[in-house]
């Protein structure tokens, strides 16, 4: 064949997190000694009930198509929990069941995107969104929160970003890959000029349970943001159900309707049986999920203990999620036992792969090269071995002459 292939598409990169967890797993079963704390995805198994949930959907037959937007007891439950966890008012109509919270990113931007919107997607970000944003036709402009401030975009930044091609804004809070969370007082601010710059507002919410000693407020919650905001959430993170593939969009009625449509005709809806299982799980809410919060919170201190020993520039303790972004960069011009010079956060991790077996995410696949990115959604003694080998690489590198 020699027409060509989507051009859209070779403008998008591959996802950098899903290719070192997929290599770090071809390794492994290979035979080596591999220990992986790329991937963000909880150690724990999913809970009983929620196994149980899906059983017995089985077992009584529910095993056919849905509705596209999902089933109505499922989304009744999803506007359960916004109203009492989240303080928010949502009608069944308003909530579209999809295949895990990527699957709503994507649902999202296909909405509202036409092509050349700008879509400001503040640094450091999760892979996937800037090259959605290019895949839809759009342009994705980056705003860089730096270290010094926690990673986290001001309004003054949001507000010298935007132009009169703007189209919407993405927040992730809290943040894949630095566990920054933003708080009230912060994202009321942006969400002035989010609404005085009239943005759509996508709010990627799917760590809001890990959330260390701080409060968990939803972008949608300020004044005028909620007939602008489209909320991704899901049950990956929260309940252990990455493979499962469930989350959910909750947008304005009129972008539900979009989202309704676009799935209808794309996957037409998320496995039926998952949404039985995630029925479940929210039955069980947001305080099941404590002790596994509390286990996060340790490792994440351990994590950062361990690290600032070997580290010039200790990263800072991340408030949420399960990842630490820790700076790198003072090792960068530093030459490997072999000879080779570390030259940024891609060379490093190759480095730590090929002489260490670890795997760990260099942080220019999230918008900033100077840091590296571990999950530490992982038992202690794999944080442990992991820890071991990053101290012993780190040690191992040279000045170069
Ligand atoms: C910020 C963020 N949003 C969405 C997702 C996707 O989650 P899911 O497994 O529900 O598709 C991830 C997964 O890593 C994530 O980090």
């Amino acid at each position: 064949m020699t027409r060509p292939l989507s051009s859209r598409t070779q403008n998008i990169a591959a996802s950098l997190t899903v290719t070192i967890d997929t290599l770090a797993k071809q390794m492994i079963a290979e035979g080596k000694d591999v220990v992986s704390l790329g991937a963000g995805e909880p150690d724990f198994p999913t809970p009983e009930p929620i196994r149980e949930a899906a059983c017995k959907a089985i077992n009584e037959g529910k095993t056919r198509y849905t509705a596209p937007v999902g089933i109505l007891d499922l989304r009744k439950a999803v506007c359960e929990k916004l109203e009492l966890e989240n303080g928010l008012h949502y009608a069944p109509e308003q909530i579209i069941m999809t295949s895990g919270a990527k699957h709503a990113v994507f649902n999202a931007l296909a909405a509202i995107i036409n092509p050349g919107d700008e879509v400001i997607v503040p640094a450091p970000y999760w892979v996937t969104y800037p090259e959605l944003v290019k895949w839809l036709g759009g342009t994705p402009v980056i705003v860089q929160g730096s270290r010094e401030q926690d990673f986290k975009i001001t309004a003054e930044q949001l507000k010298n970003a935007c132009t009169d091609k703007t189209k919407a804004i993405l927040i992730n809070n809290p943040c894949n890959p630095t566990g920054a969370v933003y708080s009230r007082e912060e994202l009321e601010a942006l969400t002035k000029v989010i609404v005085e710059k009239d943005l759509y507002c996508i709010s990627d919410e799917v760590y809001e349970y890990f959330v260390y000693d701080r409060e968990f407020v939803s972008t949608a919650s300020f004044d005028g943001m909620a007939e602008r905001t489209i909320i991704v959430n899901g049950f990956s993170k929260s309940y252990c159900m990455t493979g499962w593939r469930i989350g959910y969009d909750a947008a304005p009625a009129a972008i539900a309707k979009i989202i309704g449509k676009i799935q209808g005709q794309a996957v037409h809806h998320p496995s039926n049986v998952a949404q039985y299982a995630a029925i479940g799980a929210l039955k069980m809410g947001r305080e099941s999920v404590a002790p596994m919060r509390e286990a996060f919170r340790k490792r994440r201190d351990y994590m950062i203990e361990r690290t600032s020993a070997v580290l010039t520039t200790p990263a800072k303790s991340p408030d949420g999620a399960f990842y630490l972004f820790a700076p790198v960069s003072d090792f960068y011009g530093k030459s490997t036992p072999e000879g080779k010079v570390i030259e940024d956060s891609i060379g490093l991790c190759q480095y730590l792969l090929e002489k260490e077996g670890l795997a760990i995410v260099p942080g220019a696949a999230f918008g900033d090269d100077t840091c590296v990115r571990f999950s530490y959604a992982a038992d202690d003694a794999t944080l442990t071995k992991a820890c071991d080998r990053f101290e012993r690489a780190l040690k191992g590198l040279r000045c170069s002459t």
